[in-house]
């Protein structure tokens, strides 16, 4: 394997434990995926599964980074924006959900999700 094909691999690894996991990106509380492994997936928002054919890698990055600027009335969290946010705890302000990088892994993985 190339190294940036390996590059790219890696972060898909690590998006989908983001993307899996019920501390750090809590997707699963509102979306089902391709995880037959976890147990009571969401289902107020539409599947992950073929996200990757709906929509492009930027597309993707702007839903997780701030889901607000296409549908200011979504339930979806802003993972990445952290201006504009009302209640927020002293320890948390100024910091977003999800890291850059985090973001990025994700997309990644989203990315591989075709239908
Ligand atoms: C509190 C509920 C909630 C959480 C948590 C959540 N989402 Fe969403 N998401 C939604 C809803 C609802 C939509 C549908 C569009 C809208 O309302 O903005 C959506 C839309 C999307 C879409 C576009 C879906 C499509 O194909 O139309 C993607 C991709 C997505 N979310 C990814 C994620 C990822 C990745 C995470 C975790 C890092 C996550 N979401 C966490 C509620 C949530």
């Amino acid at each position: 394997m190339r190294l940036a094909a390996a590059i790219v691999a890696v972060g898909c690894l690590v998006g989908v434990a983001i993307v899996a996991n019920r501390q750090v990106g809590l997707c699963l509380l509102c979306h089902s995926g391709p995880f037959p492994e976890e147990r009571f997936q969401g289902n107020l928002a539409p599947p992950l599964q073929g996200a990757g054919s709906r929509w492009s890698e930027g597309q993707l990055r702007l839903r997780i980074v701030d889901p607000g600027r296409i549908n200011p009335a979504t339930i979806m969290p802003a993972y990445h924006r952290t201006d504009g946010l009302v209640r927020v705890a002293p320890a948390w302000r100024g910091k977003p959900v999800l890291s850059a990088e985090q973001i990025e892994d994700v997309v990644a993985f989203l990315m591989t999700l075709k239908d």
